[in-house]
């Protein structure tokens, strides 16, 4: 049987927050990581175009033998994994799997949540999606939710200016238009992995006793649960606890802006799609 390292794709860095948690927790395996930073960011693209980007990029992992990869992307994974697990998957290959950081985050949230209020902030696209209040409908059909889109907070991070003070203006910003929604909101998800980056802004403009969750360790338990539960896809990771890192765009930067994400220092290659 062929083996290969497990696939985690972004638009860009914000993947390597969930990264660094799966390596954490299974450290194990060996790891592909491909940030799309040339076409970054997907949050105001098109369905289409989400799902274009998307395809190609998760196409380019199989061709390097993963059999598993995780879309650690709220936006490719509202607006790319379902097409691509119901339409795509059947015709490329059906052994290969395809999961997104949406599902493992929504099947938890309500255990973190007193009020059944939630508030998410998210990208345009996984906003006007719809997901998050969908899929929470699902595990939890008590629960209220509130969702804000947060279009400059992916720009600001992915230009290295989340420490600014033009930052706390626009966390300022979008967090008082989630928390004017409603007063009962307790718990706020982080449904974009780069917004952990904003985390100790965030905690400045919310009021005491609010639960902000980043995805990371969510998304990480998780995939070891899934692993457990499917021997198969297990036996089809590789074990060598390698990690390897790509971008679409310029190396030098990806390495100069990666370890702000992962807390590390990283070598990245170049991918040329
Ligand atoms: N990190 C991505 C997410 O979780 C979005 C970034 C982008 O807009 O490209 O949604």
């Amino acid at each position: 049987m062929n083996k290969g390292p497990i696939g985690v794709f972004d638009s860009g860095y914000g993947g390597l927050t969930v990264l660094k948690e799966i390596v954490d927790q299974l450290p194990q395996y060996d790891y592909l990581y491909l940030g799309d930073n040339a076409r970054a960011p997907y949050g105001t693209r098109s369905f289409e175009t989400v799902y274009q980007y998307t395809l190609e990029c998760v196409q380019w992992f199989f061709s390097q033998g993963c059999s598993l990869v995780i879309l650690a992307c709220n936006t490719a994974s509202a607006k790319a994994l379902r097409t691509i697990q119901q339409n795509d998957l059947p015709k490329i290959d059906t052994i290969k799997r395809v999961l997104g950081v949406i599902r493992p985050t929504t099947e938890v949230i309500g255990s973190f949540s007193k009020t059944n209020a939630v508030g998410i902030l998210g990208t345009n696209g996984t906003v006007q999606s719809g997901s998050y209040p969908i899929e929470i409908a699902k595990f939890y059909p008590n629960i209220k939710v509130y969702q804000q889109a947060c279009p400059m907070w992916v720009p600001l991070i992915e230009n290295n200016e989340h420490q600014s003070a033009g930052a706390d203006y626009f966390v300022q910003k979008e967090m008082g238009k989630l928390l004017q929604q409603s007063p009962d909101i307790d718990t706020i998800l982080l449904a974009c992995t780069h917004y952990p980056l904003l985390m100790n802004k965030i905690q400045q403009f919310i009021p005491q006793g609010i639960k902000v969750l980043s995805q990371g360790k969510i998304v990480a338990g998780s995939l070891k649960e899934y692993l457990i539960r499917h021997p198969e896809m297990e036996a089809r990771c590789s074990k060598n606890g390698q990690l390897s890192f790509f971008t679409t765009d310029s190396t030098e930067d990806f390495d100069n802006h990666a370890s702000n994400f992962y807390g590390k220092p990283v070598k990245s290659s170049h991918l040329q799609l």
